[in-house]
């Protein structure tokens, strides 16, 4: 079998779409555009790509865009004190804080620091809280993104065994709780899993958000297998490629997301969404 594409690409340019129709019909009935504060601290050069793409589909979706570069040496209590302003302001509805931070820097209590209501990641224990107990508010942005796609592709979930490998807890924990919730039955693989092979050779659809380039070998892949690489990484003659052995894993699976052009569009999408749920309280 020849997989078809996940084209991430083209759903998430339709989401960003619909998000631009929504602003504008808000905005002409006088409300705010939304706005999405982006805080990033340092200079990791992945950061940089991604909070410069995040600009860019902010500006396009009409939103307004609040991101800010602060110096690797800030300090902890200087971050708190910029979401306690960025809480407090209205004109911002989603603040997130770019990850990786530097050391010396503690995400966790950062993230607990934004208001829930403007957690647009969905990182916060209330919102990840939500999730896991089925009552979702803030879903986190990638497992959401490839929810999304998976839904306008038709594909049916109910009943699969689907293999998530990675238990991050941007990736791997909220997508294994998304699936939960759409009724796959779901096995969550991580570095201590023994045959890592053996489990992803039994899944109908397998996840895969590690961050390293290729792990997942193709004749891994269950003949007719759904296969969703989050993976993006560079190696050393400049390609980018995925946690999947692409040209492998195609040949066996019957559906594949590509990288470039899969996931990745729909975790910037889905973070559009998010603000504009919290700025307009949608459901
Ligand atoms: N770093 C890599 N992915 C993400 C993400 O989805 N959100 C944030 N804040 N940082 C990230």
């Amino acid at each position: 079998m020849s997989a078809k594409i996940l084209d991430g690409k083209a759903i998430a340019l339709e989401l960003r779409e619909s998000i631009r129709i929504e602003v504008d019909q808000q905005v002409a009935k006088g409300n705010k555009a939304p706005g999405l504060a982006v805080i990033l601290v340092g200079e990791d050069p992945a950061s940089q790509v991604y909070v410069r793409n995040k600009k860019i589909a902010c500006e396009k979706a009409g939103f307004n865009d609040v991101s800010m570069v602060l110096p690797a040496e800030t300090t902890q209590a200087e971050l708190l004190a910029k979401i306690d302003e960025l809480n407090a302001d209205d004109s911002v509805h989603g603040i997130i804080v770019q990850l990786p931070v530097p050391a010396h820097i503690e995400p966790e209590e950062l993230i607990e620091r934004i208001d829930p209501a403007k957690d647009v990641d969905g990182f916060h224990p209330y919102n990840m809280g939500r999730l896991a107990t089925r009552l979702p508010k803030m879903a986190p942005c990638t497992p959401h993104g490839v929810m999304t796609m998976l839904a306008k592709t038709g594909i049916q979930l109910r009943g699969l065994n689907a293999v998530v490998v990675g238990a991050s807890n941007i990736v791997g924990v909220p997508m294994a709780l998304e699936l939960l919730n759409a009724r796959a039955t779901v096995t969550v693989c991580h570095s201590a899993t023994v045959d890592l092979a053996q489990k992803v050779s039994e899944a109908d659809l397998v996840v895969v958000g590690v961050g390293i380039p290729m792990m997942v070998k193709g004749d891994w892949i269950k003949e007719g297998a759904i296969v969703i690489d989050v993976g993006i990484n560079r190696t050393e003659e400049g390609r980018l490629v995925g946690d999947v052995e692409f040209d492998v894993a195609k040949e066996k699976a019957s559906w594949i997301t590509p990288v470039p052009g899969g996931v990745g569009p729909m975790t910037i999408a889905t973070l559009l969404q998010n603000t504009l749920k919290a700025a307009y309280s949608l459901k």
